[in-house]
């Protein structure tokens, strides 16, 4: 597996303060790879020290084997990113900003591909309007476009969703998809942790400008808290033999039972037939990327030796 980003040892200060301790991992190419991490982790920092917008206090980073600082201008070439904040030039036409975007990377026939980039993002009406004249979301999509005007191998996405309606969303991740199993390498970072969950294999979590978890994603979503099992009973009672599998009775009468397996399912249910119990409402509940997060966020993590 070839590598298409490597952080080695990256460490980010602003004055004292640490945005990014000594991160390294590495993303394959052909990943769809998400960055988490609560506000003020450092993902923001890191993608851009990868754009060679900010500069590592210490560390290298490359990115299709060119490192961001020694060889910048290959290494630029080969990420497209998509950044958290809305930056343009108002007076220009959404075509002309994607034009003088491919003139930045010496491109000068890009008319095919552009009008592609449109019309997959949903923007081919929009092509001749000026930018300061469009909603935020359209200037969002603008955005996406911008960073895929030079086919770059490797994708970047920094919240690409922030403020994006459903329809979009769709569209931007059918797009993604596609460039994805054309061989781009894709990072993503969200807040929205079901998108991650649906779309990415494999994730890194950072905390306080800690790396905290790198795995693949069913590893990661493997790790959680077994699932647990929610009935409403009636009558309102669960029989001694289940006793021991009680998590909690919730606020509603119902129960919340530890289901290790599915298997462990008809034993519970043949408990309550035996008892004379039944069934008004069952549930199985799975953790997800969500409750994984929240809980690694959570656990105290050991303080780096400095
Ligand atoms: N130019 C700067 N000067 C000083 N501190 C900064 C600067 N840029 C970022 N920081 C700090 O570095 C930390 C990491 O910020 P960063 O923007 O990378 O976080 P993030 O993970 O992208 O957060 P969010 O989810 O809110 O986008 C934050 O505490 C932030 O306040
Ligand atoms: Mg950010």
């Amino acid at each position: 597996m070839s590598v298409a980003i490597d952080f080695a040892g990256v460490s980010k200060l602003y004055g004292d303060f640490r945005a990014l301790d000594n991160v390294s991992f590495q993303v394959n190419e052909g990943d769809f790879f998400a960055l988490l991490g609560p506000n003020g982790a450092g993902k923001t920092t890191l993608i851009s020290i990868l754009g060679g917008l900010n500069r590592a206090s210490s560390g290298t980073t490359r990115v299709m084997g060119f490192d961001v600082q020694a060889n910048y201008r290959q290494a630029r070439r080969a990420v497209g990113i998509v950044p958290q904040e809305l930056v343009f030039d108002p007076f220009f036409t959404v075509r002309e900003t994607l034009t003088f975007q491919s003139g930045y990377f010496g491109i000068r026939k890009n008319d095919d591909w552009i009008d592609e980039i449109l019309a997959n993002l949903g923007l081919t009406e929009k092509a001749n309007s000026n930018m300061r004249a469009l909603s935020g979301g359209m200037k969002r999509r603008v955005m996406v476009a911008q960073a895929l005007v030079h086919r770059p191998p490797v994708i970047v996405l920094d919240e690409p969703t922030a403020g994006v309606d459903v329809a979009l969303r769709q569209t931007l991740w059918a797009f993604i998809r596609r460039l994805n199993s054309d061989g781009h390498t894709i990072v993503l970072t969200t807040h929205y942790l079901e998108e991650a969950e649906e779309l990415c294999n494999r994730i890194a979590m950072l905390k306080q400008g800690n790396l905290i978890a790198l795995e693949d994603k069913s590893r990661m979503l493997g790790r959680g808290k077994a699932r647990s099992l929610v009935l409403r009973l009636q009558p309102r009672e669960l029989p001694a033999s289940l006793q021991d599998r009680l998590i909690s009775q919730r606020d509603d009468g119902s129960f919340e039972l530890r289901l290790p397996d599915c298997g462990a399912l008809e034993g519970i249910l043949a408990e309550l037939k035996l008892a004379g119990i039944s069934v008004r409402d069952i549930e199985v509940a799975k953790p997800d990327l969500e409750d994984i997060f929240l809980d690694m966020m959570q656990t105290p993590q050991p303080a780096s030796p400095t």
